[in-house]
């Protein structure tokens, strides 16, 4: 793998390190119509430097230069200069240049873009209006866009926040792309340089809000010294229109301020947050507010003093409210359960625990809810919370990071998942209800709503430490803007902008992307079953059993005859019952809920026949199959791409994406041994346990090496792997060949642990082919583990070799630190083979 590494480092452009994103402003062609098009000068109507407005007018430079290689000169308040682009607010407008002719009243945040005359205006209802107009400009030009316009565009709804789950130590909870840009050593880092380049992504996408310390909050953010740096952070922020927001502990009053309880209703405790409050916003006035994740997974809440959610949330509404800021309470309150009680689900415990407070919540209060009612997995159906409260503020919550979704290793564009959410109508009274309108605001009246996503953003240059992951929260914002859009069209603007026009590109990098989420679905959970990761421990690789028997309630329950949740009112918990009648009528019904709900809502047999006419285990084996399958095309399909993209991001995704294709396989055989071996019930196909292609590592001649059994035992081809017998000397494993003689690609599966870095050597009769290092922990984003399993399961690939039959194959394997050169098993795969 260093060897594609070392290529990495050689990249030619150091723009192209990622760190830019979507806003390269890479150099276009541009003469006659095009060059006499651009604007001469620039106008800005607000000449504070720190203003957005002024912000617009540099991004403009930068973007006119960069594309077009045009200097542009910038004018403050100078409206009768011509061909030039006028920035500012409507009211700036009014007032520095007079009337503002066809602009249509805008909401909060609403911009008006209008190309048509012979001056580009840009006008927002506020600065960062004007900032989100500029944008829209820039990213028209920068991809080759010179149509004339004139349009006026609002937000959707006005929360439109992220959520940073930074630790005050650098650490990122769930964070795949390097330590915190905010926080190191418990502090805030005096350099805040990345601060300022993510604010500038932020602004782009139209995002107005940032929280930027874990939900899981360390008290101490809380020192003065802290909400100093909070503070500085602050001042970052906002000439792109971004606000600050904090997470809270709930106990804090007393694990950090002394007092003997936390208890929501004591006037010892209301008054120590009020002078916090106070403190923050002495620093940070325009502070958007609070976001509170309370009895939950552990962590403190008004329940220990049985006060209810809303005494809680309405101890912060309270305190922010005097100085606009709101609160954002997360709807992720559940309580550990029992699998042995049939009727235990925590997917019911939203509903049950905020539904009958209802219409109790302050004003200033947003409950922020999951798009689904587990826990950001492959597929789950819209939180009924959604369509529970009407006269309660909500918020959707999604996950750019991909917790869940391959932790960035894996391609997988996610804004598809987020539409089957937002487009779902959950008929509340049998009217028109989609998820969209209803966070919106619109459906019930509420003045606030809007969506949360969690980022967490690190310092690596790629920020969520892989290229392609870009596009989510790219579209993250656009969705969160306007969630009727496409999903597509959102990808193809972000292709152009990150990868440039040519159509290849834009073809190629769309189908993988659009292909990604259902070949994820397929490999990792099918039918409404989840993602069938290992939900004790990292949340990445394939480990079926751990999903139950656990008090964390997300269950499969499988067992030899049957699998899947009954989640129906009739048998099961009831859970179908908290939708509106259409839809706990859909879903209560095994006939009429959809195949890819199936195992979310009911608990059938294996051979219960889908819609499709398959059984439930067939189409598991075939769907995991099937993913696979393409994920393989992922490596080739970008492959196809060399010579168009720059060396350094080229190959960095290469990297990755040769990565996934042999991931995906060891997910599929995992799924498929795990249920097979359950079951009993073997593949029509008979593919599953059947590698005709394979020599496993513990059947070759050992030296030095001894066999190991794997656990979870389906994460190893035949559940055994070898190690060395020493963590200081080489292993060395041989076998004839006994395939046909030709060409082949060798696969060679081995387990990269975290805390060591093997060297194996490959040779064909003492020739060496090939050799790599276990530095994936370095060279990939997912949680690296420490053991023999699903997560450091790993291939790499010898392409082309000529075997003839009878070659002598031998790997040696040189262990390091507590990894012991651990070999799975050993692959010759004929063209087109997957194996
Ligand atoms: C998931 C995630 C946690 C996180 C929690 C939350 O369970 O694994 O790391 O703290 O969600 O959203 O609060």
């Amino acid at each position: 793998m260093r060897a594609l590494l070392f290529f990495a480092s050689l990249g030619f452009v150091a723009a192209e390190n990622g760190l830019n994103g979507w806003l390269r402003y890479a150099s276009l062609p541009c003469s006659g119509q095009c060059r006499s098009n651009l604007p001469s000068s620039i106008v800005i109507l607000n000449t504070t430097e720190t203003s957005p407005v002024y912000v617009a007018g540099t991004e403009l430079q930068n973007g006119l230069k960069g594309v077009y290689g045009k200097r542009v000169q910038v004018k403050h308040n100078k409206c009768k200069a011509s061909s030039s682009v006028v920035v500012g607010t409507v009211d700036q407008y009014r007032e520095i240049c007079g009337a503002a002719k066809g602009v249509p009243e805008l909401e909060e945040d609403g911009f008006w873009l209008d190309t048509k005359g012979k001056n580009v205006q840009i006008l927002g209802q506020n600065e960062r209006g004007a900032l989100y107009g500029t944008f829209e400009y820039l990213s028209m030009l920068a991809q080759g866009n010179h149509s004339k316009v004139a349009y006026a565009t609002n937000p959707s709804a006005p929360i439109r926040w992220v959520n940073q789950w930074d630790d005050m130590d650098g650490r990122i909870e769930r964070g795949y792309g390097g330590p915190s840009i905010f926080f190191k050593d418990g502090q805030v880092v005096d350099d805040l340089t990345r601060v300022a380049e993510y604010a500038r992504l932020l602004a782009s996408i139209r995002i107005n809000a940032v929280v930027i310390n874990n939900v899981n909050a360390n008290a101490t953010l809380l020192s003065p010294t802290n909400l100093d740096g909070v503070a500085r952070i602050a001042d970052v922020f906002r000439p792109y229109g971004v606000q600050v927001g904090l997470s809270l502990n709930f106990a804090s009053p007393q694990t950090y301020g002394g007092l003997s309880t936390f208890d929501p209703l004591d006037a010892s405790v209301v008054e120590w947050w009020s002078k916090i409050t106070a403190q923050v916003y002495d620093r940070v006035p325009d502070m958007a507010g609070y976001l509170v994740k309370a009895d939950s997974e552990g962590q403190p809440g008004p329940q220990t003093y049985n006060r209810t959610l809303a005494d809680a949330a309405n101890l912060f509404a309270k305190e922010v409210q005097p100085y606009g800021g709101i609160v954002m309470y997360r709807a992720f309150v559940y309580n550990k359960l029992n699998e042995s009680i049939w009727t235990d689900d925590r997917a019911n415990a939203a509903v049950d625990f905020f539904k009958d407070l209802d219409g109790e919540f302050d004003d200033n209060v947003v409950i922020q809810i999951k798009y689904g009612p587990i826990d950001f997995q492959v597929r789950e159906p819209p939180s009924p919370l959604f369509a529970n409260l009407f006269n309660t503020s909500m918020a959707i919550e999604l996950q750019v990071t991909q917790e869940y979704l391959g932790q960035q290793s894996h391609l997988v564009y996610v804004a598809p998942i987020w539409k089957t959410i937002l487009d779902t109508d959950l008929r509340v009274d049998h009217q028109p209800s989609l998820v969209r309108d209803i966070v919106a605001g619109k459906r019930f009246n509420r003045k606030l709503g809007g969506s949360a996503a969690v980022v967490n953003v690190g310092t690596n240059t790629t920020w969520l430490g892989s290229h392609l992951s870009m596009s989510n929260l790219y579209a993250y914002g656009r969705l969160a803007w306007n969630p009727a859009d496409d999903a597509q069209d959102i990808l193809q603007d972000w292709i152009k902008l990150t990868f440039g026009l040519d159509r290849k590109v834009l073809d190629t990098i769309t189908r993988m992307s659009m292909e990604s989420w259902p070949a994820y679905e397929q490999y990792s959970g099918n039918l409404g079953i989840q993602t069938l990761t290992d939900i004790i421990y990292t949340h990445y690789g394939p480990s079926p059993a751990s999903q139950d028997n656990n008090g964390w309630g997300q269950w499969t329950r499988a067992d030899r005859d049957s699998i899947g949740m009954d989640r129906t009112v009739a048998n099961g918990t009831g859970f179908s019952g908290q939708y509106p009648d259409e839809l706990a009528a859909m879903y209560e019904n095994i006939a009429t809920t959809p195949d890819n709900l199936l195992l979310w809502f009911h608990h059938v047999g294996y051979t219960h026949r889908l819609h499709s006419g398959k059984t439930v285990i067939q189409h598991f084996y075939d769907e995991h199959y099937s993913g696979a399958e393409t994920a393989q095309t992922f490596l080739t399909q970008w492959e196809s791409l060399e010579g168009k993209i720059d060396t350094e991001r080229y190959n960095h995704m290469r990297h990755f994406l040769d990565y996934q294709s042999g991931h995906s396989i060891l997910w599929r055989d995992a799924i498929n041994t795990f249920y097979h071996n359950l079951s009993g019930i073997p593949d029509q196909a008979k593919r599953v346990g059947h590698h005709p292609w394979r020599i496993e590592a513990e059947d070759m001649k050992l030296e030095g090496y001894k066999t190991y059994t794997v656990s979870p035992f389906e994460t190893a081809s035949g559940s055994v792997a070898i190690v060395t017998t020493s963590n200081s000397t080489a292993g060395t494993a041989s076998t004839k060949i006994n395939f046909p003689t030709g060409t082949y690609d060798l696969a060679v599966n081995y387990y990269d642990i975290y805390g060591g870095q093997s060297e194996w050597k490959v040779y064909l009769n003492n020739r060496e082919i090939g050799q790599w290092i276990g530095n994936s922990e370095d060279t990939f984003s997912h949680t690296p583990s420490i053991y023999l399993d699903g997560h450091s399961a790993i291939r790499i690939k010898f392409r082309g070799v000529k075997v003839h039959k009878g070659d002598t194959l031998k790997i040696v394997g040189m262990p390091n630190g507590n990894e012991p050169a651990p070999l799975d098993y050993v692959a010759l795969l004929p063209a087109g083979i997957v194996d």
